[in-house]
């Protein structure tokens, strides 16, 4: 059984097929945190809770005088707040008579086959055989209000996710104030966090730390995950590397402002916490009401980062996305956007998706500009019927043209947006995010819809239906380029406005969840200027996300690296574009644009019309080497190889999971003079086994991972390598 109670211990413990997890409810109905590691048998781990009279820390009042039973110091499952413990807790309830505290206790629990599901929010999926859950409920000592904290173990993934439900049993309404996921309490601080850290076109970038004494808080209040910090974090030893050590990856399943804490306690311990952000929330809870709480991704590994991040791709790759085209090969597509902007025509985009296609490329995908009035980025948003004048067609015939030169159509949307300019807003003011009286700050002189009114999300879908119904649409891209600021909801009750953060992201997942029902053969791609909502909850709609606005092949080499220790390779947008490069100016071999690329779903940004011939032919050998490695990109496990702030060279490796094939791709960011060529070390492979070059070439598994391979030699900045060894 992947979940255990011991009724006699009154411990239950949940187990992978690596890892092990206990909770153990203690003599007064309180949920220890007793173990989280290396796989067990069911052993009692509550011998390791060490406990002592700290001064200033206050025992349970059930525990009256025992001066060891204190909150303060106790691991614990979920926080409470007002009760003695004064480190980050997860729930904070204010009350009708304006006392501010939770207190609640073990009732009981069920374990079943299968997986919980969370009512309006995305969350992992199982056969009834993948995953067991278990379900404890706890009520309130003195308050009629329960509180339901769910896990499911996924054994052959080694995946515990967790989440958390609150229920008004009584008469009297109560505010939610703080209502976190997930609380992970570890027994001691001398370790490392690692998060994913950035700004708009440079996200995702690695930072490691030490945890020490104090409170590390990483947190978006920007309305959606940001692009400022990823929803996922990393505890690890202080001598975890890639290929060894003890780590914990934390990932939230959501999409919205969030907060995740790592704090070392006064004692010594780690605690974690992770969920919506508190900020400015307060959700107002009424008899018989429940409020829901995201989920988290749990994981452990006992060998290193990579393993973990192997864990999370296949969880994700199996388990979020519901999309057919998570197990299709996506289709080779080109963007218009940095090939024209806003500057086209219906002929101009035909012409690139003729010339794209006569280089094998197979989706043409006509990004910002076609609605409305869209001459730049000040207009039209909200607007979402054709500009048939400025296309010189209707959609219809333009989707027909691009469709007689075998290329399927895409089309982009950023539903959420409103501009001032436009007829959706001269005709719908207050649909638009607006505090009374005061002037909202414009980003990217746009405004962002109220998406927790029904009619704007009828709206909204009504319009995508049309364009959706009315021409043939493979794909759509689903963009979002500004953070909330003057939060405040026309719809709302003044005494409310504490929930619209979260109500938009409610509004947000049902309409994405209506459009991806309705549409099952349409590819959606999430976006937000860039990377700025890739996170595991977009994922559960969209199974590809563009990972960057940043499409310079070597910042992308660090971007996708940060992203690669959470997110699947097939999640993560990435195209070749043209150099120099629009972000940076910086120029790089058409060959190492593809291949970085490649790390990702493969597509490419630029007009094809501008390349030389000799460029054309490099594409169609791209679009036909994607094809061939599709299966071991996009399904096999992935390595890093080396680290991109260190290594002069970075690089990473495909395996396929049958193991007979290895794709190893390699970028050289540092060229030097009077140089030796430089050896990658290959990872996974049976030692025994015999594996061959493309040079036909022969090396022992133990030879690739042990001593290593030597790459040809340097000759040019960025150079770059890709090298299929295949099994004997
Ligand atoms: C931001 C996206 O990330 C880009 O790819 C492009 O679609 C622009 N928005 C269009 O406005």
């Amino acid at each position: 059984m992947a979940i255990n109670y011991d009724s006699v211990k009154q411990t239950i413990t949940l187990h992978t097929k690596q890892t092990s997890y206990q909770i153990k409810i203690n003599e007064y109905g309180i949920l220890l945190h007793t173990y989280y590691g290396k796989k067990i048998k069911d052993d009692d781990m509550s011998y390791l809770i060490r406990t002592a009279d700290i001064g200033f820390s206050a025992a349970l009042s059930d525990a009256k005088n025992d001066r060891l039973c204190s909150l303060d110091t106790l691991p614990q499952e979920y926080s409470f707040s007002n009760m003695g413990d004064f480190r980050n807790n997860c729930i904070e309830i204010e009350h009708l008579d304006g006392s501010v505290f939770s207190d609640f206790r073990y009732d009981s629990h069920v374990i079943y086959d299968g997986k919980y599901s969370l009512t309006d929010l995305p969350s992992m999926f199982a056969e009834t055989k993948e995953a067991q859950t278990l379900e404890i409920k706890l009520k309130s000592k003195i308050k009629e209000q329960e509180l339901t904290l769910f896990y499911a173990v996924f054994p052959e993934l080694d995946i515990i996710t967790r989440a958390a439900k609150i229920k008004n049993t009584g008469l009297e309404e109560f505010y939610l104030t703080k209502a976190l996921s997930v609380c992970l309490d570890l027994p001691n601080q001398n370790m490392d966090l690692l998060t994913l850290y950035g700004r708009h076109a440079m996200e995702r970038l690695v930072n490691r730390q030490a945890i020490g004494t104090g409170i590390h808080l990483i947190e978006s209040r920007r309305g959606t995950s940001s692009h400022q910090y990823n929803p996922f974090v990393i505890l690890c030893d202080k001598d975890t590397t890639e290929d060894v050590g003890d780590c914990y990856g934390s990932c939230l399943v959501y999409s919205g402002s969030f907060e995740g804490t790592v704090e070392g306690t006064q004692m010594g311990q780690v605690r974690m916490t992770m969920g919506i952000q508190s900020k400015g929330f307060r959700y107002l809870i009424k008899p018989e009401e429940t409020f829901f709480m995201p989920e988290v991704m749990l994981s452990y590994s006992a060998t290193g980062f990579g393993q973990l991040s192997r864990q999370y791709h296949d969880a994700m790759r199996k388990h979020l996305n519901r999309s057919k085209f998570q197990k299709m090969r996506r289709p080779v597509l080109i963007n218009n956007w940095e090939a024209t902007y806003f500057d086209f025509t219906g002929e101009k985009l035909i012409q690139i998706a003729k010339d794209a296609a006569e280089l094998g490329v197979e989706l043409f995908v006509m990004d910002d500009g076609w609605f409305g009035k869209r001459e730049d980025d000040n207009s039209g948003l909200g607007d979402w019927f054709v500009n048939e004048e400025k296309l010189g067609m209707s959609l219809k015939e333009l989707v027909e043209k691009i469709n007689e030169n075998g290329m399927q159509f895409g089309i982009w949307f950023e539903p959420e947006m409103i501009s001032e300019d436009s007829e959706l807003y001269r005709n719908h003011k207050d649909w638009a995010f607006m505090i009374p009286g005061k002037d909202p700050n414009r980003s990217r002189n746009q405004l962002v819809l109220d998406m927790t009114r029904s009619d704007v999300r009828e709206y909204l879908f009504h319009q995508l239906c049309e364009i959706l119904d009315h021409a043939n649409i493979s794909y759509v891209k689903w963009d979002m380029n500004r953070s909330l600021s003057d939060v405040y909801s026309a719809q709302t009750d003044k005494t409310r406005q504490g929930e619209v953060m979260h109500r938009y992201v409610l509004g947000l997942y049902e309409l994405l969840e209506k459009l991806t029902t309705r549409y099952p053969d349409v590819l959606f791609e999430g976006c937000s200027g860039g990377g700025g909502r890739f996170d595991a909850g977009m994922l559960f709609f969209h199974p590809q996300i563009w990972c960057s606005d940043n499409t310079d092949a070597i910042d992308r080499l660090k971007i996708q690296y940060g992203t690669s220790f959470a997110y699947p390779i097939q999640t993560v947008g990435s195209h070749v574009s043209a150099v120099p490069n629009h972000q940076n100016g910086r120029i790089t071999p058409l060959e190492t644009r593809g291949v970085v690329a490649m790390a990702g779903t493969f597509g490419y940004e630029l007009d094809v019309n501008k390349m030389t011939e000799e460029e054309k032919e490099t594409v169609k050998e791209q679009v036909v080497l994607f094809k061939k490695y599709y299966e071991i990109i996009q399904y096999g496990d992935y390595y890093r190889l080396s680290d991109p702030y260190k290594d002069d060279v970075t690089a990473w490796q495909f395996l396929s999971k049958d193991g007979t094939q290895i794709l190893v791709n390699a970028v050289a960011t540092e060229c030097r003079a009077n140089a030796l060529a430089p050896v990658i070390v290959l990872k996974g492979l049976d030692e025994e086994g015999e594996y061959r070059d493309a040079t036909g070439a022969y090396f022992s598994g133990a030879a690739l991972m042990y001593g290593g391979y030597v790459l040809p030699m340097i000759h040019s900045e960025y150079q770059a390598y890709q090298i299929l060894f295949e099994k004997r």
